[in-house]
């Protein structure tokens, strides 16, 4: 059966995720942006490269909902990005509207699609997306943590000079300032960072992680991160068609799992071609708690900013 992976917004993000999907080779891509003949562009522009790279697949932009019916998986990347000296919260306002805007055409032309949503503030854009959508929470996710433990990943690679591949990471809670990152969980060939470094030393990862979205976005100057943004939220998408159940850390409702009801935080999910099908809950130190609980408050005062009449 042929799948068909839609990605609205053709800006940075969006593009990006386009292109790794149709690369991928397992799913056809509509790359949908509201300006005129920009999607359809890029999307010209990236099948020239399927002779080189090797891809069979297809990608078609477009203005039109039309051309996304049917889609098995829906990325929305729609809106803005941030700007130096803006946290992503201060995208609230303006990304609200874009999602109201947005998802009830997305449901209109495909139904039984899954959504993930990359546009920020990632937590409260999720939770707003459940609302309007009315989608069961399975069908409705975040890209955060793919994102947030491939930046940990990394950065732990670099310092001890190791592969990433053999670098994992587990990242908690809010995609901003207040995520959870969680070194004794984190490992380097099995083994856990916390008996691979000092305290301090895992302090400083932590930090320059936490920061390095605004790392990137101070370097740029007009615009956010895009190329780990955009294939993670592919790699999730692949996931979904591939029915990989592949255990990921994802943006998820949550009902009660940590301890936590009726809000979007980052945790480890099975992700397949029923969405989230499974939270992985476990034991938190007091500590790990607090902290989680504290980026739950965080998200919370953004839903409560957002208007969900
Ligand atoms: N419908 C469709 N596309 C829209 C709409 C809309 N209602 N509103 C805006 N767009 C498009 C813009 O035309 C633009 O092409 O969304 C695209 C956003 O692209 P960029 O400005 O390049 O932003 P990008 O870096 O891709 O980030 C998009 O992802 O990571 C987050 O914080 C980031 O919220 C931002 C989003």
């Amino acid at each position: 059966m042929k799948s068909k992976v839609t990605v609205i917004g053709a800006g940075n993000v969006g593009a990006t995720c386009a292109q790794r999907v149709a690369q991928g080779g397992y799913a056809d891509v509509v790359l949908l942006d509201i300006v005129e003949g920009m999607p359809q562009g890029k999307a010209i522009d990236m099948m020239h490269s399927h002779p080189i790279v090797g891809s069979s697949r297809s990608i078609v932009g477009t203005n039109s909902y039309d051309d996304t019916a049917g889609s098995d998986v829906v990325v929305i990347t729609s809106g803005s990005p941030r700007k130096p000296g803006m946290s992503r919260d201060d995208l609230v306002a303006v990304n609200s509207a874009v999602m109201n805007s947005v998802v009830p055409q997305v449901l209109k032309h495909s139904p039984d699609c899954i959504l993930i949503v990359v546009t920020n503030p990632l937590d409260a854009m999720v939770y707003l997306v459940l609302k309007i959508s009315g989608l069961p929470s399975s069908r409705v996710m975040g890209m955060s943590g793919v994102l947030d433990t491939g930046r940990f990943r990394s950065i732990i690679a670099a310092h001890l000079d190791v592969s990433v591949q053999d670098v994992h990471a587990c990242i908690l809670g809010a995609h901003g300032d207040t995520m959870v990152i969680m070194p004794r969980l984190s490992t380097v060939g099995g083994v856990p960072l916390t008996q691979l470094l000092s305290k301090q030393e895992i302090d400083k990862l932590v930090d320059r992680s936490v920061k390095s979205g605004a790392e990137v976005v101070s370097l740029l100057k007009t615009g956010s991160a895009f190329y780990a943004p955009g294939i993670a939220a592919a790699q999730m998408a692949e996931s979904i068609v591939l029915d990989s159940k592949r255990i990921l850390p994802v943006c998820a409702y949550l009902d009660g799992q940590f301890g936590l009801s009726d809000i979007y935080l980052g945790v480890p999910a099975k992700i397949g071609a029923d969405g989230v099908e499974k939270v992985l809950e476990f034991e938190l130190t007091d500590e790990e708690k607090l902290a989680l609980d504290k980026s739950a408050e965080s998200v919370r005062e953004l839903i409560a900013k957002l208007d969900l009449s």
